[in-house]
């Protein structure tokens, strides 16, 4: 049959978590890895400030673990905070061993251990300002050597095939997007390693490929997602119109960088005793209500009092970059603004990485494990990739020869769709989308807002399945219905939540609710709760009746 594929592992996304999870079983086992653009144009390779690990001798893994639970605001598993964190120094041996060069520290002992947001010590490892390249051009390149993995570049999947009644994951459709042309991929088990969703807002720190389109096809094979609401934003992107959120990363506040309003007034004292070193939410929130307050476009971040040699070996790539927009970082502050950076939600798994979907597996930024809480601490993300590529490895190893290849599966139907004739439909569509999100869906919130941003995003989710219906697949087609369908669960998850916690700050409930145990917000696409039907119903009925 055409464009049939089999493998005994169809690994989708090639991120840090994809890479190193292939990497881990290549030796056993035939591996196809996807990925939706160029091989290497993923999250992963934009990362800046470093990866997690207790290293130094003054510190210890309950630190971290304090840290990292506190960073949540009580919403984080202990459990596997405390697996995360023991597996770190493993993580990390192992990324050395791939070739990724972390700065070393003095005199070229050991490695340079810098400092971000709610970490209570020096324990960030980085290769100088561009650990993210480092780790993916390393991973990339041993996969591509590998003669097990088969590197699938500019394949989209649009769904998983499973059985009739859901209860095993078989494989799935995929569009290659420069043949136009929809494969059937099968594998005895799949894993969803493609990252966020920060594509949904209209200012965004994350790469194209971040549509969340991991958590929607999950969604859609009945699998549960949790803790929606948690959008991390990110405190300080460059201010420019052409930058687009290019990040400027924590660590330039960990060796010192300061927040002054336009005026040059410093204010985070006024919000942390941390100040800038607080957890990303309070620092967002506080620039947030700063610009508001004094009608400020950007505030600005000012490192330029340290030695320009300093800046110039620590943050060589973003002092690059910033040149190259007109802002030299030795001499001058540079305006910042948040920007929708990580989703701390996702995919509910286990420690193994499993799914509520026999065969499917979830790692890196697509899953909820249960780590981040309702914060993600700076440089938790690469860290939780690498260890959960690791367990869900150890639990694929033990079970994937014993799990059968599912049998030839049926061909994509196009027998019933036309090319459309109304590519304006999707471009207004994404726009549309992402500004409401960003305006109503934002860092702070209110029901009002919110039950706003619920009735467009319904309206907008029955046009684009009618159109999904209708015409034949493209690649911002797939990406719009998953993002659509992704802004749906983050608004009925922020609604859901009647408190105001780590990353949801609602003006309606502007407190912590502490008078009973901190709870997940859990949503399931098989067993809608009374509260999800109310909130829908309600909605539907005012886009009819206004
Ligand atoms: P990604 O690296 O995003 O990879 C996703 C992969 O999935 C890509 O290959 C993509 O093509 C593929 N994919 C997506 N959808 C599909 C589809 N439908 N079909 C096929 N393939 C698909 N975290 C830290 O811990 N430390 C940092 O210093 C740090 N800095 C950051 C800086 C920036 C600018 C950004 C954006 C993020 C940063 N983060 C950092 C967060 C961290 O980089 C990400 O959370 C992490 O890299 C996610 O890795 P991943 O493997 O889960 O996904
Ligand atoms: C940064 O360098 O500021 C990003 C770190 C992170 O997102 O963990």
């Amino acid at each position: 049959m055409k464009n049939q594929y089999q493998y005994d592992l169809l690994v989708i996304g090639a991120g840090a978590a994809g890479l190193s999870l292939a990497l881990r079983l290549a030796q056993r086992f035939r591996i196809a890895v996807l990925a939706k653009g160029a091989l290497q144009e993923s999250s992963t390779l934009y990362a800046q400030g470093g990866i997690s690990a207790v290293i130094d001798k003054e510190d210890s893994l309950e630190s971290h673990i304090a840290d990292t639970m506190k960073a949540g605001a009580g919403l984080c598993d202990e459990t596997v905070v405390r697996y995360t964190v023991e597996h770190a120094r493993e993580a990390i041996n192992w990324l050395v061993d791939q070739g990724v060069e972390f700065t070393p520290g003095e005199r070229n002992q050991g490695f340079h251990l810098t400092r971000e947001g709610g970490h209570s010590h020096r324990r960030v490892l980085h290769a100088a300002d561009s650990t993210g390249l480092a780790i993916e051009t390393s991973l990339s390149e041993q996969a591509r050597r590998h003669t097990n993995i088969d590197l699938f570049e500019y394949h989209n999947v649009i769904d998983l095939i499973t059985d009739d009644a859901k209860t095993r994951c078989l494989g799935a459709y995929v569009l290659d997007t420069r043949q136009q042309k929809v494969g059937v991929f099968r594998a005895r088990s799949v894993v969803l390693a493609t990252g966020g969703a920060s594509k949904v807002y209209l200012y965004t720190s994350n790469p194209d490929v971040s549509t969340g389109d991991g958590i929607a096809i999950a969604w859609r094979a009945g699998c549960r997602v949790a803790n929606m609401a948690f959008i991390q934003f990110h405190p300080t992107c460059l201010y420019h119109p052409k930058a687009k959120s290019f990040l400027i990363s924590e660590a330039v506040r960990g060796e010192g960088g300061k927040l002054l309003l336009p005026d040059g007034t410093p204010f985070m004292h006024k919000f942390d005793p941390r100040g800038e070193l607080a957890p990303r939410d309070i620092v967002a929130r506080a620039i947030d209500h700063e610009m508001k307050r004094v009608g400020a476009d950007y505030v600005l971040l000012d490192i330029s009092y340290k030695p320009a040699a300093f800046i110039k070996s620590h943050f060589p790539t973003i002092y690059q970059k910033c040149l190259e927009f007109g802002f030299d970082m030795t001499r001058e502050p540079l305006p910042v603004v948040p920007a929708a950076h990580y989703t701390c939600g996702g995919v509910v798994t286990d420690l193994r990485g499993r799914t509520d979907l026999p065969g499917l597996y979830a790692i890196g930024e697509v899953a909820h494990t249960g780590l981040h809480g309702a914060n993600r601490m700076a440089s938790n993300s690469l860290l939780e990739c690498v260890v959960f590529a690791f367990s869900a490895a150890r639990d694929l190893a033990a079970n994937l020869a014993s799990m059968p290849l599912p049998p030839a599966l049926p061909e994509w139907d196009e027998s019933r769709v036309t090319d459309s004739d109304e590519e304006v439909v999707v471009a207004h569509n994404w726009d549309e989308l992402r500004r409401f999100m960003w305006d109503y869906v934002g860092i702070v919130r209110s029901n009002k807002r919110l039950e706003r941003a619920l009735r467009r995003v319904l309206l907008l989710e029955s046009e684009i399945a009618e159109y999904y219906g209708n015409f034949r697949v493209t690649n911002d087609l797939l990406e719009l219905r998953n993002l659509v369908l992704v802004a749906r669960l983050i608004i009925l998850s922020a609604l859901l939540r009647k408190e105001s916690r780590g990353l949801h700050y609602t003006l309606d409930y502007p407190t912590r609710d502490d008078s009973q145990p901190p709870q997940n917000t859990v949503l399931d696409p098989r067993r809608p709760s009374e509260e999800v039907r109310r909130l829908i119903a309600h909605a539907l009925q005012l886009q009819t009746h206004p």
